[in-house]
């Protein structure tokens, strides 16, 4: 169920589909490898405007660009790799202390985002310096 590649460790969701279409769902500690506790999701992003810049320090979470498309850059500090989410049946799997930014967001882009725990501020690493201090 996990096609893992260095850093980009995409989970294919299961797709119910049928002839009136497409249905995806997501249970937690399930079809996520974590106990979900909260759902939010980025939309209407200006055109040029990239997001994220920060890592987490036991965050885990799984985007799903539900549709458009976006492309997902994972920085652990020693590689980085990105990605193109365009597809609602693939999860991008992040956990561990990963510097992430997302980038090249199309006007239609809706990205789901499942999370292990509650927004909480003190779990951000918004400094990158801070964050290569961590992981060194
Ligand atoms: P921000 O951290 O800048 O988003 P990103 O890193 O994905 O670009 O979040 C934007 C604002 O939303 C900021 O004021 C914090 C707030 N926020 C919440 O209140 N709850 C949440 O779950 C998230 C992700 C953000």
């Amino acid at each position: 169920n996990e096609g893992r590649q260095g850093l980009i460790n995409i989970l294919d969701l299961v797709v119910r589909g049928d002839d009136r279409g497409s249905l995806v769902a997501l249970e937690s500690e399930k079809s996520l490898p974590f106990p979900l506790k909260r759902v939010y999701y980025i939309f209407g992003t200006q055109a040029g405007v990239s997001r994220g810049f920060h890592a987490h320090h036991s965050l885990k979470q799984v985007l799903v660009c539900v549709s458009g498309s976006c492309r997902v850059l994972l920085d652990d500090g020693q590689c980085r790799e990105d990605t193109i989410l365009n597809s609602p049946d693939k999860g991008l799997l992040i956990e561990g202390v990963v510097w992430r930014e997302m980038h090249d967001f199309s006007s239609d882009c809706v990205l789901l985002v499942l999370a292990s725990d509650y927004y909480n501020e003190n779990d951000y690493v918004r400094s990158y310096s801070e964050f290569l201090r961590l992981v060194g």
